[in-house]
């Protein structure tokens, strides 16, 4: 096929600082939700903790080489409130000298910084007042936002408000696997409006600043009935559709929550924490959406077979369903390829959740894939001193393939950020999935480039014409 990227399109891989920087309580830094979640029994698999990571604090020059070895033209990496505000109180200077430096060190290497404000990191001290379900934390997060826009306003063009408020809320507050760990529907809830209010008061107050690229980066899915025809299937992904994807996007981009979510969600308390005048701050204009995507999902309303497999959890810590008010709705499994993490392989579904954007939502920016990638078991530096990983490879190649037959189609996809740069710390999966198109030894913090990064720096190199050559 033909070659569809337009020029200037952004080849980019992504991190996050919980995952990588490591020095937890180093030069001021002080515990931010996931440090002290980690330390909870059976909240993280293996025990594992951020503590360290891979070091990125203290390596960041190295990696920032390595970046450049790979051709990357951009780089996602998120900024760690507790480090920059430990506490949320006065800025700490050496936390935000560090991303100063990292900053420098970029565009020293000709990598443009694409700079996350929020990675699931609250400050723990927040947290203990209420966290996200607490108001305040939107305009604590505002003003934060306005700490790093004044170190860094002058050199980085590309600012993202929050990183998959799905997680950190729904799976953070309802379900239980992400810290803080609570199960608790109400405070959910309360969790995702104040996202949204924190998002937009800080689009507002940076665009004020001057801030020229402004956005988020939501994690969506294609919600696809079980058996089409079957009308508690289709209710079952409507509902789904609404939850993961319409309660971010409609907001977001249209200033309302969609009615039928309200309605779904009635006895939870999200309609009652409107204010007025919130749905315009939280629709304040955005130039660009940041997509997460890596797979869709099957969704049914009846329940699964006694012979199902169970889902897999990264520990046995007491969960429960993340989807509020639609509890019953089941995943059964298609006959798919998968990932380390059971998730499915399904790049034609990254092509149309791209096309389907752009089709529902007319006033939608440009968009950006911020994450894709894959977890793949058995990543080893073998004798030949070289990572084999052929799958992670094709997963790639595929869906950047996808991506192409998007824009091919007329999506307006300005970019692409592999996830991740680096293996590194998987949330409650601890150091068990790698995801890193190089290897991290987590002993020696020995950095090998996998052959997946080898050929995702041909692909960049070549313009994405490796992808294509795969067909
Ligand atoms: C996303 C997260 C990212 C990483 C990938 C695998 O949900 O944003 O930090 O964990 O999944």
């Amino acid at each position: 096929m033909a070659i569809a990227f337009p020029p200037g399109f952004l080849w980019g891989s992504a991190t996050a600082a919980v995952q990588i920087e490591g020095a937890a309580h180093e030069d001021g830094k002080e515990d931010s939700i996931w440090d002290a979640f980690a330390r909870l029994p059976d909240a993280v698999a293996g025990g594992d903790t951020p503590e360290i990571a891979v070091d990125h604090y203290h390596r960041m020059p190295q990696d920032v080489a390595l970046m450049k070895q790979l051709g990357l033209g951009a780089y996602r990496f998120s900024t760690s409130w507790a480090r920059v505000k430990p506490g949320d109180r006065e800025v700490n200077r050496k936390g935000l000298d560090f991303y100063s430096r990292l900053v420098d060190e970029l565009l020293e290497a000709g990598i443009v910084p694409w700079l996350t404000l929020y990675h699931w990191d609250l400050p723990q001290a927040l947290q203990d007042v209420g966290g996200w379900a607490n108001r305040d934390t939107a305009y604590r997060f505002c003003e934060y936002a306005l700490a790093m826009h004044d170190l860094l306003g002058d050199r980085v063009m590309h600012w993202t408000t929050l990183n998959e408020p799905l997680c950190s809320s729904l799976i953070a507050y309802a379900s239980g696997e992400h810290a803080p760990g609570l199960r608790d529907p109400r405070a959910a809830l309360a969790a995702v409006h104040h996202q949204h209010l924190a998002h937009g008061l800080a689009v507002e107050a940076l665009r004020e600043r001057g801030t020229r690229q402004l956005g988020i980066t939501l994690n969506l899915t294609n919600a696809v009935p079980d058996q089409p025809a079957d009308p508690v299937d289709i209710e079952a992904a409507r509902r789904i559709d609404a939850l993961v994807n319409r309660m971010y996007l409609e907001p977001i981009l249209l200033s309302r929550y969609p009615d039928d979510l309200l309605h779904d969600v009635r006895e939870h308390g999200l309609a009652e924490l409107i204010a007025d005048g919130d749905m315009e701050v939280i629709g304040a204009p955005i130039d660009f959406l940041g997509v997460n995507y890596y797979h869709d999902d099957n969704v049914s309303g009846h329940p699964l077979g006694a012979q199902a497999r169970p889902n897999l959890t990264p520990t046995s810590r007491a969960k429960a369903s993340p989807f509020v008010g639609s509890e019953y709705v089941t995943f059964p499994r298609r006959d798919l390829p998968r990932t380390a993490m059971d998730w499915e392989v399904n790049p034609d579904g990254l092509r149309a959740l791209l096309i389907r954007l752009g089709r529902e939502y007319p006033t939608l920016p440009p968009l950006y894939v911020t994450e894709n990638g894959g977890a793949y078991n058995g990543d080893s530096v073998g004798e030949d001193g070289r990572v084999h990983d052929p799958d992670r490879t094709a997963y790639i190649l595929q869906h950047v393939q996808a991506v192409a037959d998007a824009v091919g189609e007329g999506a307006d996809v300005r970019g692409y950020f592999l996830w991740s740069l680096l293996d590194n710390f998987e949330w409650a999966w601890g150091f068990q999935k790698r995801f890193g198109i190089v290897h991290v030894d987590y002993t020696t913090q020995v950095r090998t480039i996998k052959d997946s990064g080898l050929a995702y720096s041909r692909l960049i190199r070549e313009g994405g014409r490796a992808a294509s050559d795969t067909n």
